[in-house]
């Protein structure tokens, strides 16, 4: 087919490869979003008087047609054609003549490719946020399952105090939990219509871009033209963003895992169908799906960075550069689905040794309990300390593992409670009940003829 500025000279080869880029196939996951967009927009038109109702129902037609196909994998986008937009309007145009040369009224591909990164990036998000509050019952409840399994504590990978596996669980649902409101912050972000800015600058014409947004389910209309389209970019770097603070807390959580199974420390184990073997060690199992759980929260990073750095420096307006964070953004977040899910399934899965926990204790573990035994007697704490200083060993009881027990204020081991994740996770699911419900809303007008 060919591209939409299309004026006959012929285009330098390398220049073609470079333009298009990836975009071919990246925009393959746009494509049922771009069309659900192009059909507002064309509902829109109508109503300025741009379209006919007949042109209006054919398109919406051929609109839904290709948000199909695109869903079944069955839409593609030949290279000629540059781009998703390029591709879905040359179809328009193919099948229904003069409806499809009308569809780019009153925009640009610089917000149709907005409106379609926002559409696809607030499902994306709240897929995540789904995943994520997933993650965080299954750890509540391990937590809850394990609260009476005393271990070691760490801090400089050496023994400090007695703790529990269960205390241990629950931090990692704690962290994940804190996540929540900034993936719901990004969601926020991008939940605002970019349609009707065109290039940046608006058309002549009087656009109703407040139906638009209605339509959409876009919470509202982000106003300024030439904010919108200095929003790209930046968008993209926040939702990653806020899917990143839930990678490096997966990073973290596998960090932990990797040690805690090895087969010195063997507290946990993981099932043999989580496990990898090695080409030449038979009695090998690996860690493997850890290890990239913990690199690819690592490369996110680097991917994070990549939208930064992209976006940050350029002067206000479009660019060609904002192509490229495209990618990132698609795969980032894609990826982060990915981690979420395989974390959970190493958590279903754990198997946990009691006994090795209980066993690795060493009693020294239980010398800062023993020290305010004695300031609970009312003994100074500093000379507390000098004295289970003198001898760690002798000042501990027999009953060292069990020396978390006597810490219950609150946060403590001796005192979990689990409940504020079970509240937490209800209010997520009210949120993602409530904006999926929004999202469906938003597919139906597809459908309405
Ligand atoms: N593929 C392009 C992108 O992702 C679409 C927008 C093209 N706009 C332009 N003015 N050349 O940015």
């Amino acid at each position: 087919m060919t591209r939409l500025w299309d004026r006959g000279e012929p285009l330098d080869a390398v220049v073609a490869r470079l333009t298009v880029g990836r975009d071919p196939e990246l925009d393959l996951r746009l494509v049922a979003h771009d069309a659900l967009a192009s059909a507002a927009h064309a509902v829109m038109l109508t109503k300025i008087g741009v379209l006919s109702e007949g042109e209006l129902a054919a398109l919406k037609r051929e609109l839904a047609a290709i948000a199909r196909d695109a869903r079944a994998a069955e839409f593609e986008i030949d290279p000629a054609d540059e781009d998703g937009h390029t591709a879905i309007e040359n179809r328009l145009t193919e099948r229904l003549g003069d409806a499809g040369r009308k569809i780019h009224t009153g925009r640009s591909r610089n917000d149709q490719v907005l409106a379609a990164v926002r559409l696809w990036g607030r499902e994306a998000l709240l897929g995540i946020h789904a995943e994520a509050a997933t993650l965080i019952e299954r750890l509540a409840s391990a937590a809850d399952r394990h609260r009476e399994v005393g271990m070691p504590g760490y801090s400089h990978t050496r023994q400090a105090m007695a703790t529990t596996l269960g205390h241990w669980l629950a931090a990692h649902a704690d962290s994940l939990l804190d996540d929540l409101p900034w993936l719901e912050r990004a969601y926020a972000h991008l939940n605002r219509s970019p349609l009707g800015s065109a290039s940046g600058f608006g058309v002549a014409l009087e656009l109703d871009r407040h139906l638009v947004a209605e339509l959409l389910r876009f919470d509202s209309v982000q106003l300024n033209t030439l904010a919108v389209q200095n929003d790209r970019g930046k968008s993209e770097w926040l939702a990653l963003g806020a899917a990143l603070a839930v990678a490096n807390d997966l990073g973290r959580l596998a960090s932990d895992l990797i040690w805690l199974s090895s087969d010195e420390l063997g507290f946990v184990r993981l099932p043999d169908q989580l496990t990898t073997g090695s080409s030449i060690m038979p009695q090998k199992r690996n860690p493997d799906v850890l290890e990239l759980i913990r690199a690819a929260a690592a490369a996110l990073r680097g991917r994070h960075a990549e939208i930064g750095n992209i976006y940050s420096a350029l002067a206000s307006g479009y660019h060609r550069d904002l192509q490229l964070t495209k990618a990132p953004f698609l795969e980032g977040l894609v990826q982060v689905g990915d981690l979420l899910q395989a974390t959970t399934a190493v958590i279903d899965g754990l198997e946990v040794d009691a006994q090795r926990c209980r066993q690795a204790l060493q009693p020294a573990t239980a010398a800062t309990d023993a020290l305010y035994e004695r300031v609970s007697r009312g003994e100074p704490f500093r000379a507390a300390y000098r004295a289970v200083a003198q001898d760690p060993d002798g000042a501990v009881g027999s009953a060292t593992p069990d020396a978390w027990t006597a810490r219950t204020h609150a946060g403590a081991p001796g005192a979990l409670d689990t409940s504020s994740y079970r509240s937490g996770i209800e209010r997520a699911r009210a949120f993602e009940d409530a904006e999926r419900q929004r999202i469906d809303a938003a597919w139906a007008e597809l459908d309405r003829a």
